[in-house]
């Protein structure tokens, strides 16, 4: 029987795992983490990731082929194929801060796979890395070999949280990248045959290490710049009168383009957007490329400025100040579907508001009171460790409430801003909202989800992204 042991039981390797469980009952996967409360988590009935579909493939699974266990070593050594998925943080300090990956907790993995080997072993990089990670990984892991082989391999993953087990079930692609060298191929051969079991050999694509790596890096590249494309061209929508999503539509329709991750909103979050560029800059910036760089970094100031653009419409349109004034934020999660936070567009906007002095009611159907303040404390970059080594208490402000019900969240605000997807949020009795509110009330809708005409009928002012503006906001300035 194949074993296979993942360190890193977050939102890459937990449902990544469960699936590989679950199309291959030959195969033994066991997901380890040093994080107690997480793999506590994993073997209860209430998992530490919410994502549609993951309960049910957990449950078939876990106790016959999948185990989480916080036995490190024990599995490790076992293993034929391990799957490293820890964090790879933004380094904060030192050589390439703000910009280059930290790869701590990737090099203790390797270091810890080194003492503990007793049989050869093909290690796949399923964190996201920079280029030439695999080499440094290869060099820790041989220099302390003690005659064991180990071939690296880069297998990154391209799930898309909210849609994970879908996107498991059936990948657009699965990417594999190994040395070329007839063990390289080999150990491609051997993880291959996992992925086969229900993912068709053409969508499995081989390549050579440094290609694998990179192909990550540039796909969160590509998807990043069309959303920072659209949101550039939002702000023009909202300067001349004409409507993103038409003009969204009009773009899409052309089979070059095509229609997806055309949706103009307040700003891309998640844990990888922003980080990969950074890490993709600064691999830019090593060699030299400066002008490719600061092509990519613009992606991210365009995702800067399309937050402090929102934030400033909420302030500007409310008379220049929000001081004292209650706002309800409908949503925290970086997008529908998930309780993830991480670089959620809401940090900042919610930050930019408590800024100018602002009380806030918030509402999320999936992110705890807990997560909310810790978020709103954390320092850029800090999210990105284990769990048990972010800063414990979160500093709770006076200025933030947060509620279980968005009519509770609307009560007695002066304006409401829709920070997240969420399907419920379309449904509102959005009558009884406005009945609730002071006025006049506004709606700031950040991801295009009302029917603004509607709201308008009620009585609401509304500001939807890149629409043509109420005539309340037309006079009242925007830019930073
Ligand atoms: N979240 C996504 O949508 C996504 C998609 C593709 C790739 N990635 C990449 O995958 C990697 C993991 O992302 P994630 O979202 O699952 O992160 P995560 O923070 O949810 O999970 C990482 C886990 O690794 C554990 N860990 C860290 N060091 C460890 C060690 N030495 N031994 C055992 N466990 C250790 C942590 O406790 C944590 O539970 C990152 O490199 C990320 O960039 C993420």
């Amino acid at each position: 029987m194949v074993k296979i042991c993942c360190i890193g039981a977050g939102y890459v390797g937990g449902p990544t795992m469960a699936v590989i469980a679950l199309k291959c009952p030959s195969v033994e996967v066991a997901v380890v983490d040093i994080s107690v409360a997480r793999i506590t988590a994993w073997n209860s009935d209430v998992l530490p990731i919410y994502e549609p579909g993951l309960d049910e493939v957990v449950k078939q699974r876990r106790g016959k082929n999948l185990f989480f266990s916080t036995d490190v070593e024990k599995h490790v050594s076992e293993a034929d194929i391990i799957f490293v998925s820890v964090n790879t943080p933004t380094k904060t300090r030192g050589l390439g801060a703000g910009k280059a990956a930290d790869l701590t907790y990737w090099e203790s993995a390797a270091r810890m796979i080194a003492d503990v080997s007793k049989s050869d072993k093909i290690v796949v990089e399923k964190s996201t890395v920079p280029v030439k990670t695999a080499e440094a990984i290869e060099r820790i892991l041989t220099h302390n070999s003690k005659g064991i082989k180990y071939q690296i391999l880069s297998n990154p993953e391209f799930l898309a949280e909210g849609t994970a087990i879908e996107d498991l079930f059936n990948p657009d692609r699965v990417l594999i990248g190994g040395r070329e060298t007839t063990e390289g191929q080999e150990a491609i051969k051997a993880l291959k045959a996992v992925y086969a079991h229900w993912v068709p050999e053409e969508r499995i694509i081989c390549t050579n290490l440094w290609s694998a790596e990179l192909s990550k890096l540039a796909a969160n590249a590509f998807l990043a710049q069309r959303i920072s494309s659209v949101n550039a061209m939002s702000a023009l929508c909202e300067a001349t009168g004409a409507d993103v999503s038409q003009v969204s539509h009009a773009v899409g329709k052309d089979t070059r383009i095509g229609p997806k991750f055309l949706n103009a909103s307040v700003g891309f979050g998640g844990s990888c957007f922003q980080k990969d560029i950074l890490n993709l800059v600064y691999i830019c910036e090593c060699n030299g490329l400066t002008e490719v760089a600061n092509y990519w970094k613009q992606v991210i100031k365009v995702n800067d400025y399309q937050k402090n653009r929102f934030v400033n419409r909420i302030v500007s349109s409310m008379f220049n100040t929000v001081s004292g004034k209650k706002i309800a934020v409908l949503g925290f999660a970086f997008k529908k579907d998930t309780g993830d936070t991480r670089e959620t567009p809401a940090i900042d906007v919610c930050n930019g508001l408590l800024g100018d002095n602002a009380r806030l009611n918030i509402y999320d159907p999936e992110v705890t009171e807990d997560q909310i303040k810790r978020d709103l404390s954390m320092k850029k970059f800090d999210w990105d460790h284990p769990f048990h080594l972010q800063p414990m208490s979160p500093t709770s402000t006076k200025q933030v409430n947060v509620v279980w019900d968005a009519y509770e969240a609307a009560k007695d605000a002066h304006g409401l801003c829709i920070i997240t997807e969420w399907d419920e949020f379309k449904k509102l009795d959005y009558k009884k909202i406005f009945d609730s509110m002071q006025k006049p009330a506004f709606v700031f809708d950040g991801r295009n989800i009302v029917n603004a005409e509607k709201l308008r009928e009620i009585g609401f002012i509304v500001y939807s992204i890149g629409k043509p503006l109420d005539p309340w906001l037309k006079d009242m300035p925007a830019v930073a």
